[in-house]
C-alpha cells in the first residue's frame, strides 16, 4: 500500500456519518438510547447499531486473517505503522488540533523531573505492555508518547463526532455522555449516595481524570497508570493548571493489581484502556474493580463498542491501520465484557451506546 494513498485518506469523512441525517430504514434497525436522559437534564442522543455482534474485521474470519497475515509481514507492518501515525497528526491538525506544537510544548518543558517523582520502580510491567504499540516501539514508555498522547486524545474525540464544530463540542458528547452515564447509573442503583472517592484506572496523561473531577468537584480522585511517562505528564499538567498544587492523586501502578485497600472508592472508572489489553488484563481489572468499590459502588468502562455501526463498517484501509498499532484489539471485541462483570460479582450491568463508536458498560457492586 502507497504511503501517500494512506496520507491522503480523509479519515473522519471515510469513518463517520452523522446519525442525524436518517433515512426511514434508520427506525428499523436496533437502536440504544443512551443514558443521558436523567433528571439533570442531560443531553438525549441516539446512536445507530449495527447488524453483527463485533465487526467484520475481528476474530477468526478471512479478512480478519487476512489482515492479521499482512500485518505480521515486518516490512509492511512498518509502512503501515508509519502510515497510521502520518493519518493521525495530519487529521488531527487539518481540525485544529495543534499536534506538533503541543507535543513540543511538553518535550521542551521540566516534565522530566517529575518521572523521578512518581515512578515506582518495584513494578514489574506485564507482558503485553512491553509490546510495540501505538506505532512506538516503546509502547507507553517513551517520552515522544506521552507528550503525544494528549492531542491524540482529541483526535479520537473528533473522530467520534466528525460532524462537531469544534473540540468542545465533541467533548460535550463523548465525555458528557460518558459521565452522564456513570451519575444515572449510580443515582439508580446506589440511592444517590455520594460519590466521594475516585479510581480512574489507565488515566494516561489526566484527560479522563480531568473530566471526572469535573463532573464530581468535591470527590477525591486518584489517578493510576503504568507509564511512568504518562504520568509525570499528568502531574505536570495538574500542578501547572492549579498554580503549584495537584488536584489529583497520580499513582504509578497496575489496574491489575494496584495495592490499593479494599472497599476504599465509591467509582472505579477505565476510560478507553481495554481495548488496548489482552482478555485476562480485561478480567483482572474487572476483579481487581470489584475489590476496590465498596458495596454500592459504581464500576464504569467507556471503550469502543464492538456494537457500533461506524466500526462495523471501518473501510478495509482504515481498520487495517487501525489493527496495525492495536495489538490487541481482536481480544478486546471477542470479549463478552457484560458477562465477565457478572462473573466477577458484579450486578445492575448496563450497556448504552453514548456516542456513534463508544459504549459505556456501568455495574454497581452488591450491597451484601
Ligand atoms: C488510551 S489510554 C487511556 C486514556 C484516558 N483514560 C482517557 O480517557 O483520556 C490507555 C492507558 O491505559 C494504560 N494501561 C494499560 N494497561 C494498564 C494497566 N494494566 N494498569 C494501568 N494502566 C494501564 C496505558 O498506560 C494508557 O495510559
Amino acid at each position: 500500500m502507497a504511503l501517500s494513498s494512506i496520507s491522503k485518506l480523509n479519515w473522519a469523512a471515510a469513518t463517520n456519518k452523522s446519525i442525524h441525517h436518517h433515512s426511514d430504514s434508520y427506525f428499523k434497525k436496533r437502536i440504544r438510547i443512551a443514558a443521558a436522559q436523567s433528571s439533570g437534564g442531560g443531553m438525549a442522543a441516539e446512536y445507530e447499531e449495527g447488524q453483527l455482534e463485533r465487526p467484520k474485521w475481528t476474530g477468526e474470519t478471512p479478512l480478519s486473517r487476512l489482515v492479521g497475515a499482512l500485518i505480521s509481514f515486518k516490512p509492511l507492518y512498518s509502512l503501515l505503522k508509519l502510515g497510521a501515525r502520518q493519518v493521525l497528526i495530519s487529521t488531527a491538525e487539518k481540525t485544529s488540533i495543534p499536534w506538533r506544537d503541543m507535543t513540543n510544548e511538553i518535550l521542551d518543558s521540566d516534565v522530566y523531573k517529575e518521572k523521578d517523582a512518581i515512578e515506582d520502580s518495584s513494578i514489574v510491567y506485564p507482558d503485553y505492555y512491553l509490546n510495540p504499540f501505538h506505532a512506538y516501539d516503546e509502547g507507553n514508555l517513551s517520552w515522544l508518547a506521552a507528550a503525544e498522547a494528549e492531542a491524540a486524545t482529541m483526535s479520537m474525540v473528533r473522530r467520534a463526532i466528525p460532524n462537531a464544530s469544534s473540540l468542545d463540542e465533541a467533548n460535550q458528547i463523548v465525555r458528557g455522555n460518558w459521565l452522564q452515564a456513570i451519575e444515572t447509573h449510580h443515582n439508580q442503583y446506589s440511592g444517590y449516595s455520594s460519590i466521594q472517592d475516585i479510581l480512574d484506572i489507565g488515566c494516561s496523561v489526566g484527560v479522563s481524570t480531568r473530566f471526572i473531577l469535573d463532573k464530581f468537584p468535591s470527590a477525591k480522585v486518584t489517578g493510576l497508570d503504568l507509564s511512568p511517562y504518562f504520568l509525570a505528564v499528568a502531574q505536570y499538567n495538574d500542578k501547572r493548571r492549579n498554580q503549584g498544587k495537584e488536584k489529583v492523586k497520580w499513582i504509578h501502578g497496575n489496574g491489575e493489581n494496584t495495592g490499593l485497600p479494599s472497599k476504599s472508592f465509591d467509582l472505579v472508572s477505565i476510560a478507553y484502556v481495554f481495548h488496548e489489553c489482552p482478555e485476562r488484563a480485561i478480567k483482572n481489572m474487572a476483579k481487581e474493580a470489584f475489590r476496590l468499590l465498596r458495596p454500592g459502588g459504581t464500576f464504569a468502562v467507556t471503550d469502543n463498542s464492538p456494537k457500533s455501526k461506524i466500526l462495523q463498517e471501518l473501510s478495509p484501509v482504515l481498520f487495517t491501520l487501525m489493527k496495525s498499532t492495536e495489538p490487541f484489539l481482536d481480544e478486546y471485541y471477542l470479549t463478552d465484557l457484560e458477562a465477565t462483570l457478572e462473573l466477577v460479582g458484579f450486578v445492575n450491568v448496563q450497556t448504552v451506546l453514548t456516542d456513534p463508536r463508544h459504549r459505556t458498560v456501568t455495574a454497581t457492586v452488591p450491597y451484601s
